[in-house]
């Protein structure tokens, strides 16, 4: 039985949150694309194949040769992105070849996720979970607001906030896209896992990494940049 891996990298977003210029995936972090950072950390990973990047539409040529020479040890494929993330991620999974048999989902925003968390990931999935997703405890106190009245302080305790990458077992991951894709209303959700959730199956939580978190505002470039510091000087990369 074939059991490749590929790891899809949505990176097609504009990153409005960021503020205006490039696509957030082609911003430069220690004056590298995060793209690049997030498609070396994929590739180094033993256990992925291919790699394949939903990049912005406009830019499919200039992102093929961006990533030429940085997916040593996996094969890289690129297309063009979608109006929303799970229109990427979906443009990205039909262009799997049939011997993919494990699917990450990896946001070209998390460029500093840890390899070993990517190796922690297929693993579960290799053991048996149809999906995985990496958590980290909340840390700030979170209450329901409605206009400008606190309604309730939740409990934390029990919350994660979920990162990526997120495995999947090939089938599972179509099968929920195209779930959703049938009954509509997938504007709101954010991530591959929620999807899989809401088609009936069971999703796993495994530690997620600090330094996986995702680069959204402006001051999260800041702390990328000091991440990034603190590992070269280091001698990680
Ligand atoms: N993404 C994508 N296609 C889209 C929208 C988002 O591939 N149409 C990707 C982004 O490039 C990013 C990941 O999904 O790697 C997570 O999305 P997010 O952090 O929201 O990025 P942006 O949508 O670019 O940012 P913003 O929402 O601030 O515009
Ligand atoms: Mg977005």
């Amino acid at each position: 039985m074939s059991d490749r891996v590929a790891a899809i990298v949505p990176a097609a977003g504009r990153g409005e949150r960021l503020g205006p210029g490039t696509p957030k995936a082609l911003r430069l972090l220690g004056g590298v694309p995060l793209l690049v950072h997030a498609v070396r950390n994929l590739a180094a990973a033993r256990q992925v194949d291919l790699v394949v990047v939903a990049a912005p539409p406009d830019q499919v040529t200039e992102v093929r040769a961006l990533l030429r020479d940085h997916h040593a040890g996996a094969a890289l494929h690129v297309v063009a992105g979608g109006p929303t993330r799970i229109e990427s991620v979906r443009a990205a999974l039909a262009a799997l070849p049939d011997e993919v048999a494990i699917v990450l989902v990896h946001d070209a925003a998390r460029p500093l996720a840890p390899v070993e968390l990517v190796d922690a990931v297929v693993a579960r999935v290799r053991a048996g979970a149809d999906a995985v997703v990496p958590g980290v405890q909340v840390t700030d106190t979170v209450k329901r607001v409605e206009g400008e009245v606190v309604v309730e302080t939740v409990d934390r305790r029990p919350l994660r906030a979920i990162q990526t990458p997120q495995g999947f077992r090939r089938t599972v991951l179509e099968q929920a896209h195209l779930a959703a894709l049938a009954t509509g209303g997938d504007a709101d959700v954010t991530d591959d896992g929620a999807l899989v959730e809401r088609a009936g199956h069971p999703v796993v939580v495994v530690p997620g990494a600090e330094e996986a978190f995702k680069v959204t505002r402006p001051l999260d470039l800041v702390l990328a940049e000091a991440v990034l510091q603190r590992r070269r000087a280091g001698g990680v990369r």
